[in-house]
């Protein structure tokens, strides 16, 4: 959390990733009104700011220029300012966004609402606790491999892998999914920065967990229902649905549903639930 000095907010040094310096604020003669959420775990309503607008300002220049001359207590989490480590989500009209990648002219005479996550749990202001997410991490089971690395893969490996590396872990697909964001399924459901994990895991060539039957019972994959709204919103462009979710409910259906492999465990005597094959993915 970065708390304004009225000079350098965040304590950064780096002129490439500071606030918009205040000798450039006010020259365009214009101005930008931003409703921020002002609160806690409590609650808390917007409060309204103007500042002068700075032409191709991000919304976190603006919030931070608030911070630094209007509330030295506003709390807003930043990092980069380079849309580079996911720190800055939060919702600009309803939608999550990447503070530090969103210019304030992209609302053109739109007001401007600026809220916490509202898939986590709220601490102060813009900051949420995603705090969740960590726990759903570490539940995954990691990378196992009897070889040790380097080791020899072909190209095509690779570039499959490439994709889901690319995660920031901004979690704002976390934000998006209605599955969190509106029906509140985080004990049952590891959300879509999940299954793109899983899938980097899952497709790497020398990993050898199997965790099929975790992402049936333990992440829910079965409750997504390919709405692709977090593929909409990922600021690095993954293509979490089709390229991560669909691949792995395809292969939670062939071993889960696939009635030959069902009746092939009903003879091995593997089959502990007793149901039959159904098509729930
Ligand atoms: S596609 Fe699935 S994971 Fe993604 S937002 Fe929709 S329901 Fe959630
Ligand atoms: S998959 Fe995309 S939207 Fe989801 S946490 Fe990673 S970078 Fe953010
Ligand atoms: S401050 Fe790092 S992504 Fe925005």
């Amino acid at each position: 959390m970065s708390e304004g000095n009225g000079k350098n907010p965040g304590n950064v040094t780096s002129r490439a990733h500071s606030p918009v310096p205040n000798e450039e604020l006010g020259k365009s003669g214009k101005t930008a009104k931003l409703k921020i959420f002002r609160g806690d775990s409590e609650g808390g309503q917007e409060v309204e700011y103007e500042i002068p607008l700075v032409e191709g300002m991000v919304v976190l220049d603006a919030v931070l220029a608030i911070q630094a001359q209007q509330a030295g207590d506003l709390a807003v989490r930043w990092n980069c300012k380079a849309a580079h480590c996911g720190s800055c989500s939060a919702e600009i009209n309803g939608r999550p966004k990447l503070l530090c990648k969103t210019r304030v002219e992209e609302y053109d005479g739109e007001e401007i609402h600026v809220h916490p996550m509202r898939a986590f749990p709220v601490i102060k202001d813009l900051v949420s606790d995603v705090s969740w997410n960590y726990e759903v991490s570490k539940a995954i089971k990691p990378f196992q491999s009897s070889e040790q690395a380097p080791f020899t893969m072909y190209e095509e490996d690779v570039e499959r892998l490439y994709e889901p590396k690319k995660c920031i872990e901004c979690f704002m697909c976390q934000d998006v999914c209605h599955v969190l964001r509106t029906h509140h399924k985080h004990p049952e459901f590891a959300g879509p920065r999940f299954f793109v994990r899983n899938q980097w895991l899952e497709m790497h060539p020398m990993d050898e967990a199997d965790r099929l039957a975790d992402l049936k019972e333990d992440n829910g994959i079965g409750f997504c229902n390919i709405t692709k709204c977090c593929t909409e919103v990922c600021p690095v462009d993954i293509k979490i649905t089709d390229n991560s979710i669909i691949p792995l409910k395809e292969r939670v259906a062939d071993e889960f549903y696939d009635p030959a492999k069902w009746l092939m465990r009903k003879i091995r005597g593997n089959e502990s639930s007793g149901n039959g094959p159904s098509n729930g993915n």
